[in-house]
């Protein structure tokens, strides 16, 4: 075990809430969605019951309708905005209103392949039937198209909260009934690390109307301000459903496993609408304008994690990629650089995100791209080894951004970078 081995498992251990992990300490006090299923990664090297737990921990607050919060509030924090009381979700315990890229299905079937894919596992069993009902409140609620993609209703849902691939539609969600309140995230870290003010009432616009519709997800998804096409949610699904699909087939579920298929059938055939022969990747798109965001981020190449695209479509992708390392020191970059408003250390605008080169990374391995995949993970161990366990990092001089100490990056060094 290295130095940088016992930090990260250290950083677990530390940010650990008793059953569930905060992804640092300050910033953000309470249980995050995607965040977890990356930390249970992390603890599987060492602590087996405790990958699990994170696991189950989340998913205790899963919803009736399905949907699984993006964040838990298991205990009081004043330290972070917006709190319970704002969500009003009336939950218990206490949640946010919205959902986080469904990750939780692949790494489900990791854990349990990695124990020797017993069908009978009861957590994996358990958790399986937890991931069917998430999916299908993705199905249910958040396809308006019907052809398979994912629909998010508010840009914190993404993960990638900031990203420009938002701007146009933020533009229109009205802040007039907004009202005062006070942000937390920049008393914090540093404000040119974070959201624009500007940025921050929309997020809270957004987030009220859902609050005023009693978190109706049917309204929220027929009226709400803000309905997107995300890339990273579609694909992240995508891939999500064809683990689950693994875990269907061995449990002999069979009803389900037909089911999956043909989301997956329909999903295959539904990325055609995000993908951007202009700009040769696959781009958000807005799901009540049909307007292409048209911006190359991390999320672009999630393809390969998703299996989709054809060698054309690859060879475009792989093009793009050459392009970004050409024009900077580090990847992947969560925007291209020289795209507007991109800024190498704010937040989604730049800085690179540990977890999304990890995907990508793992995607690209897939497809026989071996040699792009060793140098995201190369990279990504660089970063860490130079600057520490931060949030986010910038593609241009390597520094740290956002929070230190951070579990996912912890996680992705034990998982898969550190390695
Ligand atoms: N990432 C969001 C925040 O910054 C919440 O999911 O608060």
């Amino acid at each position: 075990m290295t130095d940088l081995d016992h930090r990260a498992r250290d950083i677990l251990c530390r940010n650990d809430r008793g059953g569930y992990t905060v992804p640092t300490h300050g910033l953000y006090p309470f249980q995050w969605n995607w965040d977890s299923a990356f930390v249970a990664l992390g603890f599987a090297g060492f602590d087996r019951d405790r990958a699990w737990q994170e696991l189950e921990t989340l998913v205790s607050a899963q919803w009736a309708d399905g949907m699984i919060p993006h964040i838990v509030f298991h205990q009081h924090d004043e330290g972070y905005f917006p709190g319970p009381g704002v969500w009003a979700t009336g939950q218990t315990p206490p949640t946010s209103g919205i959902t986080q890229p469904p990750v939780l299905a692949t790494v489900v079937r990791r854990l349990w392949e990695e124990e020797g894919a017993d069908p009978a596992h009861p957590r994996m069993r358990a958790l399986y039937r937890a991931c069917l009902a998430s999916h299908r409140w993705f199905h249910t609620y958040r396809d308006p198209l019907g052809n398979g993609l994912a629909m998010v209703t508010h840009n914190w849902e993404t993960g990638r909260d900031n990203s420009s691939e938002w701007d146009e539609a933020l533009a229109r969600v009205d802040t007039s009934g907004v009202g005062s309140y006070q942000r937390r995230d920049t008393g914090h870290v540093d404000a040119a690390m974070r959201p624009k003010q500007s940025e921050y009432d929309r997020y809270v616009a957004i987030l009220q109307f859902g609050r005023d519709c009693g978190w109706d997800h049917r309204r929220i998804a027929d009226e709400g301000p803000f309905r997107m096409i995300d890339v990273g949610t579609s694909m992240i699904l995508l891939r999500a459903n064809r683990d689950l699909l693994i875990l269907a087939e061995a449990i002999g579920d069979a009803p389900a496993a037909a089911e999956l298929r043909a989301r997956i059938a329909l999903s295959e055939q539904g990325m055609d609408w995000l993908w951007n022969e202009e700009v040769g990747a696959y781009c958000s798109r807005d799901a009540t304008t049909g307007a292409s965001s048209a911006l190359v981020t991390n999320a672009s190449f999630l393809a390969f994690y998703a299996g989709v695209g054809t060698p054309a479509r690859h060879a475009r992708l792989i093009a793009a990629l050459a392009r970004i390392e050409a024009g900077t020191r580090f990847l992947l970059p969560s925007l291209e650089a020289g795209s507007r408003d991109y800024d190498h250390r704010r937040y989604w605008r730049g800085p690179i995100w540990l977890v999304v080169s990890y995907m990508v990374a793992l995607g690209l391995a897939e497809h026989g791209e071996a040699a792009w995949s060793e140098r995201l993970r190369r990279d990504s161990a660089r970063l860490i080894e130079a600057a520490g366990f931060y949030e986010s990092f910038s593609p241009e001089t390597g520094e740290g951004s956002g929070g230190g100490d951070f579990s996912w990056t912890a996680a992705m060094w034990l998982a898969w970078c550190g390695r």
